[in-house]
């Protein structure tokens, strides 16, 4: 041991050498570096010397901790040397084995789906854009064409945050249209991948927490037929084949005409679980873009005109893996996304 034996007493090197394992030893550390320990007893009786004592006492004492975690330092070395060669020179002890395989991490569902759309809707000349999870009532709603008391409020019930209802935690993807209108020149295309946030009562199809993925294309004389196009190209991509769609009218504030696309069951003919027997999945809102919601955004709606698009990411995702509850997406629950 490297400690100085004039400054350790004999008797608590002998307990140091006496531990016979780590726990003991961890055990004696609290013992000798703690309050009632040599050093603690010295610092603990400082003041009750005489002002000219207490210098040399603190140095002292100071000197002796050191002394005493050199020395637990060199006995730990030496029990977990022990330690280590007693599990080697074990009989069962192979040397030539192979190490344990690192675990290695992978990439969530909905960053792998997001990604290959993201690279998809790049080859098509889209930019990715980002916004706000925290979002002003204006963007979320109001320049969307849902005034305050509009009824259409309702199906997107929000989390508040602030007294007068200003700020909310953006229910849709959708007020980035405003805030990609205000930065960019038409014409353009984006798509943005994100998380929103509903008040909902939840179920294996309904989250609180949820992905989505808005599109919005202006330019001149763009039509429902590329709006049409651009989806079945989206479907082609996530599902590696042509996939029949149907569009039946939907009403969204924010766009004119709107639709509900559907796409044909991509895993049965006939009817079956995800589908609801219907061999129909009602996958993406969509429509063109409302002139108001151009004006609010500062477009020139007799000069562009567009469409946009609100992709339910979190359910594509599970229609593509087959996920059966959407309360598994946000789990963190590793059983879950160690399959992926
Ligand atoms: C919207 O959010 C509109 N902003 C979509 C849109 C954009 C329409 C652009 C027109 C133009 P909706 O509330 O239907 O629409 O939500 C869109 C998609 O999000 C739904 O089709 C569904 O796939 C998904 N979704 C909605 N609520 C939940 C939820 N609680 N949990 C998981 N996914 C949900």
């Amino acid at each position: 041991m490297s400690t100085d034996p004039s400054t350790l007493h004999a008797d608590v090197i002998a307990r140091l050498s006496a531990a016979p394992d780590l726990d003991a030893l961890k055990a004696l550390e609290r013992d000798l570096l703690g309050k009632s320990g040599p050093a603690g007893q010295i610092l603990a009786s400082i003041p009750t010397l005489p002002p000219d004592q207490r210098k040399a006492a603190g140095a002292r004492a100071n000197e002796l901790k050191r002394a005493l975690e050199t020395a637990l330092a060199d006995r730990r070395r030496e029990l977990e040397e022990a330690s280590l060669a007693a599990e080697r020179g074990g009989g069962d002890f192979d040397a030539t084995l192979p190490p344990a395989p690192l675990e290695r991490g992978g990439l969530h569902p909905v960053t792998r789906v997001t990604r290959e759309l993201e690279d998809l809707f790049t080859s098509m000349g889209y930019t990715i854009l980002d916004g706000p999870e925290v979002e002003l009532d204006w963007y979320n709603f109001e320049a969307l064409n849902l005034g305050p008391d509009h009824p259409a409020r309702d199906a997107q019930d929000t989390f508040y945050c602030d007294a007068e209802g200003k700020v909310v935690l953006r229910t849709h993807t959708s007020p980035v249209q405003i805030r990609a209108m205000e930065r960019m020149k038409p014409p353009f295309r984006a798509v943005v991948p994100g998380k929103v946030f509903r008040n909902e009562a939840v179920d294996a199809s309904h989250e609180h927490t949820f992905h989505q993925m808005e599109g919005l294309v202006v330019g001149k004389d763009v039509s429902v037929g590329h709006l049409i196009g651009a989806m079945k190209t989206l479907l082609r991509g996530v599902f590696g084949r042509e996939i029949e769609i149907r569009l039946r009218p939907g009403y969204f504030p924010f766009v004119e005409p709107g639709f509900e696309l559907d796409a044909r069951c991509p895993f049965c003919k006939s009817g079956c679980r995800v589908c609801k027997q219907s061999t129909w999945i009602e996958l993406l809102p969509c429509g063109m873009v409302h002139p108001n919601v151009l004006k609010s955004g500062g477009i020139d709606p007799e000069q562009w005109t567009g469409f946009a698009f609100g992709l339910g990411l979190s359910r594509l995702v599970m229609l593509r893996y087959g996920i059966d509850d959407v309360r598994h997406l946000l789990s963190g629950d590793l059983r879950f996304l160690e399959q992926f």
